[in-house]
């Protein structure tokens, strides 16, 4: 018998401002898409910007449907639209930011499970790391240099 001990690591910015000018430019993408969620049941918007190693930029939001968990994430929204419209081009980055109608997100908001076991897949695929920020409305920014401190031990296409 042993015990495994796993360690993430993660950079914690007191604001945006703290961060580069590339990625304020990012996030503020992010930003911006949150206006484009279609929230109306959680009323929680999301928006997500990806950069990808041509310069492009790819943006999602959370869409919410009847049926509950036919909704997606706007973190799949964006990274599944990238490997539709380039699949040949890594992700470099990756900003969310996220704001609730219903109180001020002053926290860092993390992606879901769900969306990390999303990420996590094309940063394999990719075969070199996706760089993670995640914000709320304001306040602090965290940094995550690999999908991997967010999930580690993933379930991936090893044991398939
Ligand atoms: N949501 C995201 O877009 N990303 C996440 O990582 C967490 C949750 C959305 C899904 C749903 O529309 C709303 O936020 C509330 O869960």
């Amino acid at each position: 018998m042993k015990t495994l001990k796993i360690e993430s690591q993660f950079t914690i910015f007191d604001s945006l401002k703290e961060t580069s000018i590339e990625v304020q430019d990012l996030m503020q993408k992010a930003i911006e898409v949150r206006d484009n969620a279609y929230a109306p049941y959680s009323k929680f918007n999301v928006g997500a910007a990806l950069l990808l190693e041509n310069g492009v930029i790819v943006t999602g939001s959370n869409q919410e449907n009847a049926s509950y968990p036919s909704g997606l994430c706007a973190e799949r929204t964006a990274i599944y639209y990238a490997g539709a419209q380039y699949p040949k081009v890594k992700i470099k980055e990756i900003a969310i930011s996220a704001t609730s109608k219903k109180a001020p997100t002053t926290k860092p908001i993390p992606p879901c499970g769900a969306c990390r076991q999303a990420i996590s897949e094309y940063e394999i695929k990719q075969d070199s790391p996706i760089v993670i920020y995640f914000m709320g409305e304001t306040g602090k920014v965290v940094k995550s240099n690999s999908l991997a401190n967010l999930l580690p031990w993933i379930f991936d296409k090893s044991v398939l």
